[in-house]
């Protein structure tokens, strides 16, 4: 499309309305079909991503997408390493919430082990759970999110938005996915993996592919704090 036809876009009523159902209906996928994503329509879905906006453009996001012989051989070296404690967080995470985030936490991670069955006392059915992050929830590819090691808050902020648009633009063509902290909790480990330079630095990663929608892990839909709870408008 021309840089014209892009700067005049008005959407109708109709793609309005399919834009909400689209932003709206977007969830975390934690079990996902083995098939493969066609090469070509990863790649364009990675380009579409690319539309984000950054501070001063510099485009801080450097992603790296695993699938194949090489994303299982990296879901082994995660297992050994994270699945046993050895951690080494680029960035370090201590996953405290307090008051009304610490009760946000608490309602998804309940709603998260009802769905598959895990209750509060079954420590061995919770760790499952967590492994299952390592395996990518049986997701065919996994993008790991580095930025350079210059950047700080800000150009992660720069990397959210990138994230956030590439996880929509999957959306759009019917690809889910699960963004993941837990993968960034062995950066080292990812960088040996694929051969990156220690200047590149660990965000967190995203599993992607299609959908099983058989999974009770995916009926899972948490709500969001209303409108007037989380925003203030002045006049
Ligand atoms: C940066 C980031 C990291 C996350 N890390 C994990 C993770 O490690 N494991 C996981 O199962 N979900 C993870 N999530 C998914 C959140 O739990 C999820 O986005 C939230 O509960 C809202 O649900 P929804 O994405 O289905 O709307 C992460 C989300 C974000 C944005």
């Amino acid at each position: 499309m021309s840089n014209t036809a892009l700067e005049d876009f008005k959407p109708s009523q109709i793609q309005q309305e399919e834009f909400s159902r689209m932003v709206s209906s977007r969830r975390s996928v934690r079990a996902f079909l083995p098939d493969p994503v066609d090469q070509r329509l990863i790649s364009k879905i990675f380009a579409l991503a690319a539309s984000a906006p950054s501070n001063c453009n510099t485009q801080p996001w450097l992603p790296h997408v695993v699938s194949g012989a090489k994303r299982d051989s990296m879901r082994d070296a995660l297992m050994k390493s994270i699945g046993e404690g050895d951690h080494q967080l680029d960035f370090p995470y201590e996953g405290k919430y307090y008051d009304v985030y610490r009760q946000r936490q608490l309602e998804i991670g309940i709603m998260r082990y009802q769905a598959i069955g895990v209750t509060r006392e079954d420590t061995s059915g919770k760790r499952q759970a967590f492994l299952r992050n390592l395996e990518f929830f049986g997701a065919p590819h996994v993008a790991f999110i580095f930025m350079p090691d210059w950047a700080d808050i800000r150009e992660a902020v720069d990397v959210g938005m990138y994230a956030q648009t590439l996880m929509l633009s999957m959306h759009a063509h019917g690809i889910s996915s699960c963004p993941q902290t837990i993968l960034g909790y062995n950066a080292d480990v990812v960088r040996e993996q694929l051969d990156i330079d220690p200047s590149e630095k660990l965000l967190f990663g995203i599993s992607f592919g299609y959908k099983d929608k058989t999974s009770p892990e995916n009926q899972v839909h948490p709500s969001r704090a209303t409108l007037s709870e989380s925003t203030l408008f002045y006049e």
